[in-house]
């Protein structure tokens, strides 16, 4: 939560999914625009996190503000993160 800035809900929920990208795997194959393609595919990868919270009657919500350098230390890992997804049981259960 403090590395990413505070926010509560990212300390509130009992998981936090941390996406990191490796953008050499892509950039090797397509050089530059590689960059465009992994944040395509980040986007992507939310969007399904979204549809399974949905899916399963969970709440997530995708937070991009955090020190970088800090969710490194805390996660390690390879690659630079871009995502911080806490996923968590609504307060309130979903009205479809
Ligand atoms: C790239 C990106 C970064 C975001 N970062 C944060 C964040 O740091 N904290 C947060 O509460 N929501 C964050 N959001 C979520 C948005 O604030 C918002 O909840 C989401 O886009 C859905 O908006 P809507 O309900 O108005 O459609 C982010 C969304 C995107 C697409």
């Amino acid at each position: 939560m403090r590395a990413s800035l505070d926010q509560e809900w990212v300390g509130a929920a009992p998981i936090n999914l941390v996406v990191n990208a490796i953008y050499e795997r892509t950039t090797r194959h397509y050089g530059d625009r590689g960059v465009r393609y992994v944040h395509m595919e980040v986007g992507h990868l939310g969007q399904n996190i979204y549809l399974q919270c949905i899916s399963l009657g969970l709440a997530c919500v995708v937070v991009g503000a955090f020190y970088d350098e800090e969710v490194k230390r805390i996660v390690g890992g390879a690659g630079e993160p871009l995502y911080v997804i806490p996923v968590a049981v609504p307060a309130e259960p979903w009205k479809l």
